[in-house]
């Protein structure tokens, strides 16, 4: 079915359309005349056997979508609309094993058990060490910039980039982005310092490989996954004998009905290197990218801090583009019947500028208030688990960056990650001025 308007073959997923921008003029066609839009596929690209989905692009259908599980699954085909063309059956059936991409009451029993790691109290007791960490993140990015100019800069960051600081410019990704997240989750499963590296390169590893440029195959993306779920088993099996007092203790402390066994355990930590590692490492670096773009923005929060500020920068970049569901019987969205089996894709970019709920969408305001963006889910049962934790980091990161490197500007045009449901810039060139 063609939406009048929309180019041949538009496909929102694409990785060669979100290399390039996020396709908003294409989601305002879309939401105005054919909000419910049956994208086809060509055979092969996707990973499914089916050759399309519905796009839903309204704020109001996402929501509904997100908030009916029993009409919409996130486990027959998983909540990745678009997998490299590469990946095999066998490979999807896996990803089975994550908790996004469960349905109750598998995903209520496991949710249940590790909402546990991320109770307002659990976050509180990060928030010193995460502080702490915020400005040392900023204040190295800071000295590494004093001593610009200095052949060869000060080396990289930790997705294997390169970090080096030419002339008082650095690369805001590498040397400030990628680090809070990352922190963050080995904080959170309390990884002892001496192996967060390798935590760390795992996580980077399983990211990126619709970006050709960073080299990761399939089969490296593969083995940095099953890597990490040995890491996090056997870390689990360790507290199992030894209790920690940590987050991991309490969620393995005795196998059954109450707690995760070493295999769950270790697909929790594969999702949360994926889901709190790039998400919020790109609502960091396009929260930069808002600020230094619209300038009286930045002057602003220096001054003011408003409490409302990390929320609009979530719906500003709104990281997760997109994720699907897949029908579980014929049922009607949209004036448009879904037969059961049919994959939909909820366009969380779309959602979160549609004017219907957003006044100005185009706007960067980071007053705004009420601010009922979609970037962490259209608040079903997945509704992200890490909220509380992302909104905190980005927080810490720009109170830290507004106190230590208040005159920062752009020293290029960000360089767009490659992915499929992602909005990710992988380099950002700043100034530190
Ligand atoms: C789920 C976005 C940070 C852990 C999700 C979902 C979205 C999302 C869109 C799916 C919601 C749905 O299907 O209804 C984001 C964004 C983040 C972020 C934009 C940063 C700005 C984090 C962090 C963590 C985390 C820091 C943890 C360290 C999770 C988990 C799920 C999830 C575990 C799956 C929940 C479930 O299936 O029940 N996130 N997330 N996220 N997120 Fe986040």
């Amino acid at each position: 079915m063609r939406c009048p308007g929309l180019p041949e073959g538009f496909d929102a997923t694409d990785p060669d359309l979100l290399h390039a921008r996020v396709p908003h003029p294409e989601f305002a066609r879309l939401r105005q005349t054919a909000p419910v839009w049956w994208c086809a596929q060509p055979p092969g690209v996707t990973g499914f056997a089916d050759e399309g989905y519905w796009a839903v692009t309204r704020h109001a259908d996402v929501k509904y979508v997100s908030t009916h599980p029993e009409l919409f699954s996130s486990n027959a085909n998983t909540a990745v609309i678009r997998f490299n063309e590469h990946i095999s059956r066998d490979q999807i059936e896996v990803q089975k094993l994550i908790m996004l991409n469960m349905d109750p009451p598998e995903h209520s029993r496991v949710r249940q058990i590790v909402q546990r790691g991320f109770t307002p109290r659990a976050i509180r007791g990060l928030e010193s060490a995460l502080r702490s960490r915020a400005r040392a993140i900023v204040t190295e990015a800071k000295a590494a910039a004093a001593a610009a100019g200095g052949a060869g800069g000060a080396g990289g960051g930790t997705n294997g980039t390169p970090g080096g600081i030419p002339g008082g410019t650095f690369d805001f990704v590498t040397r400030v982005a990628v680090e809070l997240p990352l922190q963050a989750i080995a904080e959170l499963i309390g990884v002892p310092q001496e192996d967060r590296a390798r935590i760390f390169d795992w996580s980077n590893k399983m990211v990126a490989y619709d970006d050709p440029e960073y080299a990761i195959t399939e089969e490296i993306g593969a083995e940095a996954a099953m890597e990490l779920i040995g890491y996090a088993m056997n870390l689990a099996a360790d507290r199992k004998k030894c209790p920690a007092g940590d987050i991991v203790s309490q969620l393995v402390a005795a196998e059954g009905q109450g707690n995760l066994s070493s295999d769950e355990f270790g697909f929790f930590v594969l999702l949360l290197a994926v889901a709190g590692n790039e998400t919020t490492r790109n609502a960091i670096s396009h929260g930069m990218h808002a600020f230094l773009t619209h300038p009286e923005q930045w002057e602003l929060y220096k001054r003011e801090r408003p409490a409302t500020a990390a929320e609009e920068i979530v719906r500003w970049a709104t990281p997760v583009t997109a994720f699907q569901r897949t029908a579980t019987q014929d049922t009607e969205l949209g004036g448009q019947l879904i037969r059961q089996g049919d994959r939909v894709g909820i366009f969380y970019s779309s959602a979160n500028n549609d004017p219907e709920v957003f006044d100005r969408p185009e706007l960067f305001d980071i007053t705004r208030d009420p601010n009922p963006h979609l970037g962490f889910g259209g608040g079903g049962p997945h509704f992200c688990l890490g909220k509380s934790l992302a909104v905190k980091e980005i927080d810490l990161i720009f109170e830290a960056l507004a106190d230590e490197l208040p005159g920062l500007t752009l020293a290029g045009e960000p360089r767009r990650l490659r992915a499929s449901w992602l909005n990710g810039i992988k380099e950002l060139q700043v100034r530190a001025g």
